[in-house]
This record gives structure tokens, sequence and C-alpha cells, in this order.
């Protein structure tokens, strides 16, 4: 059983076609990647299927519509959304940052925040400070521990390497593994295609709004085209 699948799905916004009717599986416990050049409609499709972007065709989620269902209603279901450009609130601080990743819940947090502090240990530091003044790994760490304190099933992750200088990119991804292994699915999106595919099971790649191919990681690697077009060798 597919956890996430999305049939024919489109987003449009006035006249621009910016996902032209893409269908796609995620199996629980994958780590999927969506690769492709900016423009591509990599935002969009994550945006749509967490219900921000109005879109047609069919998502479900757990055997569920959810194209349905409004976006706050996701989070309780287990589906959470880390923002291309993380969308913390800078003025808020960090404790207060991950209390709001857990604002559907009624029951004790401290839990969640411990195990949030376990995997990012730089946050735990940092706990009263705003979020403002993070650096722009730290920034995106945050924005993942916010996700997690709503116990998701499915994370859906927006570029997270964007900005990121190449040891807190290396960070950053030590983390999103991390999380795989302790059984979220994770459906990421990467214009580092190199480190997208070093990360994942298996590969969307997105052209103009459609899925052009699908594959394993590691044939995608040695993929001449995708080799050419997208890690540059
Ligand atoms: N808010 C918007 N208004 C109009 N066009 C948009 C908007 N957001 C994205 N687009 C257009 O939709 C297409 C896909 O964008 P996006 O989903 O952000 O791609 P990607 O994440 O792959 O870079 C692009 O042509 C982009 O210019
Ligand atoms: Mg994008």
């Amino acid at each position: 059983m597919a956890l996430l699948e999305c049939r024919h799905l489109q987003v449009h916004y006035g006249g621009i076609r910016a996902v032209r009717g893409v269908s796609f599986g995620i199996e629980e416990g994958e780590i999927v990647c969506l690769i492709g050049a900016n423009g591509a409609g990599k935002t969009s499709t994550l945006k749509a299927i967490a219900r921000l972007l109005p879109s047609s065709g069919e998502i479900l989620y757990r055997e569920e519509r959810i194209d349905t269902l409004p976006a706050h209603s996701l989070i309780a279901k287990g589906l959470a959304l880390v923002p291309e450009g993380r969308g913390v609130f800078t003025r808020l601080t960090v404790m207060e940052n991950l209390a709001l990743g857990a604002w559907h819940r009624s029951d004790a947090i401290e839990a969640d925040i411990t195990r949030v502090f376990d995997l990012l240990p730089r946050l735990a530091e940092r706990a009263q400070q705003l979020a403002g003044t993070l650096s722009g790994g730290e920034q995106q760490m945050l924005a993942i521990g916010r996700a997690l304190m709503g116990r998701p099933r499915l994370l859906l992750l927006d570029e997270p390497s964007m900005g990121l200088a190449p040891l807190m990119v290396q960070k950053v991804f030590e983390v999103i593994r991390t999380i795989a292994q302790e059984g979220v699915t994770i459906l990421l999106v990467e214009q580092n295609a190199r480190l997208a595919l070093e990360t994942c099971h298996r590969g969307y790649v997105m052209e103009g709004g459609h899925i052009t191919l699908m594959d394993s990681a590691k044939n995608l690697m040695t993929n001449p085209r995708i080799r050419e077009i997208y890690l540059g060798s």
C-alpha cells in the first residue's frame, strides 16, 4: 500500500501551468527524491500535497483523499512539510518554535522536545535564543525539529541544503538519514541531485511540470542523461 499517491496532479498559477499532471507514489519507509531544475514544479508539487496550494487531480494519503482537506488537518494525520526557505518564526525562541510544531496536540510535549534536542544538539544549546539569530543551517535544523514535533509519518522536505555551507549540508543530511532510519517516510526535493541520490532509495525527475523519469537512485546516478544534466559529469 502506498503511503502517498498523487494521480494526475496539476497546479496552475493563473495561466502558468506549473505542474502538468504528475502521478507518483511513495511506499511507507522509503526515502524518495524529486530532482529537477529550478522552475520544474517541485515546490508546487509539495505545496499541493500539503494543501497550501489549490490543485486538481487526486492526492491519497494512507488511501484517503486529502486534496479536499484543509492544510491544518494534515499535521494531525502525520503529514508535515518543511518548506523551502524554512519558515521559522524569527522573533520567537527556538523552544517556542518547537512548541508550535505540536500546537494540535493536547498531550505533553516534553518527551518530543527531548527527542528533538537529542537529534539536534545545536538547538538544545540555543533553546532560549531567538530563531532569527540562528545561522542558516541551525534554522534549517529548527524547521526540521518543528516538523518532528508533530510526530510525522511522512515528511516533505523542500530544498533543505539551499544556501548552506558544505559542512552544514552534510550535517543536515545526516539528520535526515537518522530520521528516516527511525521510520519516517521522506519525500525530498533537492536541486543538489548528487546529494539527493546519495540519500534516497528512488528518485523521480521533474522537467517542465512533468515527471519524465523514475528509477532507483543507483540507476539514476549512472544514467548518462542524468549525469550530464543534473550531476555535471
Ligand atoms: N506564486 C507564483 N505565481 C506564479 N508563478 C509561480 C508561482 N510560484 C511558482 N511559479 C511558477 O511555477 C513554476 C514552477 O515553480 P516551482 O514549483 O517553484 O518550481 P521548483 O520548485 O521546481 O523550482 C515556475 O515556472 C514558477 O515560475
Ligand atoms: Mg522549489
